[in-house]
């Protein structure tokens, strides 16, 4: 009898074991979850292009979007820089980004935050780890189109110097004179046309907010031809070269149409972040306009202005760009 209840006792603690052996299988807090994938979520961004006005922002951040592991707001957020945005608190800027999972670098780009004095702080203050991206033109080649996207926007199209008889490109070349130079013919420095070429002012700013290896900073023309050199540093300084480097060569194509620009094509997978995955997509004709000539004595004033100015950011970006005159 005894020989008989140890025999069962043992059978049931043999069950008992198969038993919990199971169960933890299914609701054990110890046994590893099941995967869930993750949901994007509300989160301030990992970088962001703060300019230069018309330094081809918009082209970068089309590009850099087309990356897998890059997440970016297409339109300008300008959350740092106008007071009326900024009063509306941290709360308002998250809502305005597109939502991110936490593999993904979240980007916007604002051009005038890098000539707005209060940025830099404001940007530490959120992320003092931001990551910063800035396209630097010719300051001349800048100023121009500026002015012949104030143009455009008057006129309600873009301007075709083919289309402009000799009197009204000599009338646009005097509204140009009038607006950089005073009647005396000295430069108006401080109007903003002028002003937003200041580059080494501006980027001292930054750089007492933040370190110069959180800034990538390129030339304009550099981007405009060759824009995969300048996306693969982009992508190292971004820190999504890794595991695999972007095949950018196959999305970043120059345009049939214009051979000065690159456009954009598509990833063919269901990552793809293009209408009309796999076609082409090229910047709308507000980019890569037309630039009238300007008048030999008023360029010769523009670059004699520039060019101590000029001097001074190589020394502060410890690279240069070619925008002597003679390209
Ligand atoms: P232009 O219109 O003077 O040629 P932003 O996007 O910052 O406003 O800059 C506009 C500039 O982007 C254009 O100035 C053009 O030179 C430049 N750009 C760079 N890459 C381009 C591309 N792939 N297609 C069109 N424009 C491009």
């Amino acid at each position: 009898m005894g020989l008989v209840s140890a025999l069962s006792a043992s059978v049931m603690v043999v069950f008992y074991l198969f038993y919990c052996a199971y169960s933890s299988r299914i609701s054990s807090p110890f046994a590893p979850k099941p995967k869930v994938p993750e949901r994007p979520r509300s989160r301030s961004p990992d970088a962001i292009i703060i300019g230069v006005k018309k330094g081809g922002t918009r082209a970068m951040i089309a590009m850099l979007n087309l990356h897998p592991r890059v997440i970016a707001a297409l339109s300008e957020i300008h959350y740092f820089d106008r007071e009326e945005n900024f009063a509306q608190g941290l709360q308002w800027y998250l809502a305005q980004l597109p939502k991110a999972k936490s593999s993904q670098l979240l980007m916007e780009k604002s051009p005038a935050y890098f000539v707005t004095p209060a940025v830099p702080m404001r940007i530490y203050r959120l992320s003092p780890k931001m990551r910063l991206i800035l396209l630097l033109r010719n300051p001349i080649d800048r100023i121009v189109s500026d002015f012949m996207q104030g143009l455009h926007r008057k006129n309600g199209q873009a301007i075709r110097l083919s289309d402009l008889s000799a009197a009204q490109l000599r009338q646009y070349q005097r509204d140009f004179r009038r607006r950089v130079t005073f009647r005396n013919g000295s430069l108006k420095a401080s109007v903003g046309l002028v002003r937003i070429g200041l580059y080494a002012k501006h980027l001292q700013r930054w750089l007492k907010a933040f370190p110069r290896r959180q800034l990538f900073i390129a030339c304009s023309e550099d981007f405009v031809s060759n824009p995969i050199s300048v996306l693969r540093k982009a992508e190292h300084f971004l820190g999504i070269d890794k595991p695999t480097k972007f095949p950018w060569e196959q999305h970043v194509v120059p345009n049939p149409k214009n051979r000065k620009f690159f456009c954009l094509r598509s990833q063919s997978d269901s990552s793809a972040k293009i209408a009309n995955s796999g076609s082409l997509k090229c910047l709308d004709d507000t980019k890569g306009r037309d630039h009238i000539p300007l008048p030999p004595d008023l360029e010769n004033k523009l670059y004699k202005f520039f060019a101590p100015q000029n001097e001074e950011l190589f020394k502060l970006m410890g690279q240069k760009c070619n925008w002597s005159k003679e390209r």
